[in-house]
């Protein structure tokens, strides 16, 4: 296993206590994988989002995710997206959360794998890049993140262009009060980037080098002091849940 997927060994560490499952993101994947009784997962990580009480096949290339692990998930078979060690059609559904972004250069490659193994379903959690690089965190404090972001999340039409079957995007709203802190989270809690343990469990900011982070924290800790963070967004302080680019891509195969 070698590049980006190995990349999870070294920014993992810790990964468990800050990226708690979010019930209604759990509710909108389990929706959409209806009833499968055979699941993939790929880039399972700690065991998030997997569903219960079907036959799951999770697959993990990093072994600090692995060892985070609870006692009673499935063990995870060690394998990349692009190269899956399954036979074609061996589940009904194939799902994947917030890790595609990490298989380039192979992502269409990871995709086809998952088309390949699944009979029914194909369920794509990932973000828009079009719409997260809005986020204030991103507009305003780090483009470096928002053109990272254009670089590694193809946008949700063009999977669902290289899927080629039916195949529909929906819009999951990031709650202000969600367990699972990634950095789309960051909408409602801008004083979380002063926090290290925050930052680091969010591959957007482990990405950066250390002057970019320390930038970024000194900006919105002097924005938070003077009030400009405020007069700028502080509307955000009123919502619930606010869409940051967070979006479920869910393709039918074979019709139940
Ligand atoms: C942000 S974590 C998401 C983990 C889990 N799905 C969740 O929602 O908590 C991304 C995961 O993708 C895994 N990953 C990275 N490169 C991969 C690849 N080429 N194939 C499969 N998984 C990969 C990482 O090791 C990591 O566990």
């Amino acid at each position: 296993l070698t590049g980006s997927a190995q990349r999870y060994d070294t920014i993992g560490t810790g990964y468990a206590q800050r990226r708690r499952e979010d019930p209604r993101l759990r509710r909108a994947i389990e929706d959409a994988l209806v009833g499968a009784t055979s699941v993939v997962n790929v880039g399972a990580g700690a065991g998030s989002y997997e569903p219960a009480d079907v036959r799951l096949i999770p697959i993990e290339p990093s072994g600090v995710m692995v060892r985070q692990r609870s006692r009673d998930a499935r063990p995870a078979v060690r394998a990349v997206a692009a190269a899956l060690p399954l036979p074609d059609a061996c589940v009904e559904a194939a799902m994947t959360v917030l890790s595609l972004h990490h298989w380039e250069p192979h992502q269409r490659e990871g995709v086809a794998e998952l088309c390949r193994v699944a009979r029914r379903k194909v369920v794509i959690v990932t973000i828009d890049p079009a719409v997260s690089a809005s986020m204030w965190l991103l507009a305003d404090y780090l483009p470096e993140v928002a053109e990272m972001e254009h670089r590694i999340f193809p946008p949700p039409r063009t999977i669902c262009s290289w899927i080629d079957r039916d195949c529909a995007v929906r819009v999951v709203p990031v709650p202000r009060d969600t367990p699972d802190e990634m950095l789309l989270s960051f909408w409602a809690h801008p004083e979380r980037v002063a926090d290290a343990s925050a930052r680091a469990a969010t591959s957007g900011f482990a990405r950066q080098p250390t002057e970019v982070v320390e930038r970024v924290v000194r900006a919105v800790e002097e924005d938070l002091q003077s009030g400009a963070w405020e007069r700028r967004h502080g509307h955000l302080r009123q919502l619930a849940e606010y869409d940051a680019g967070l979006r479920l891509i869910d393709a039918t195969l074979a019709p139940r």
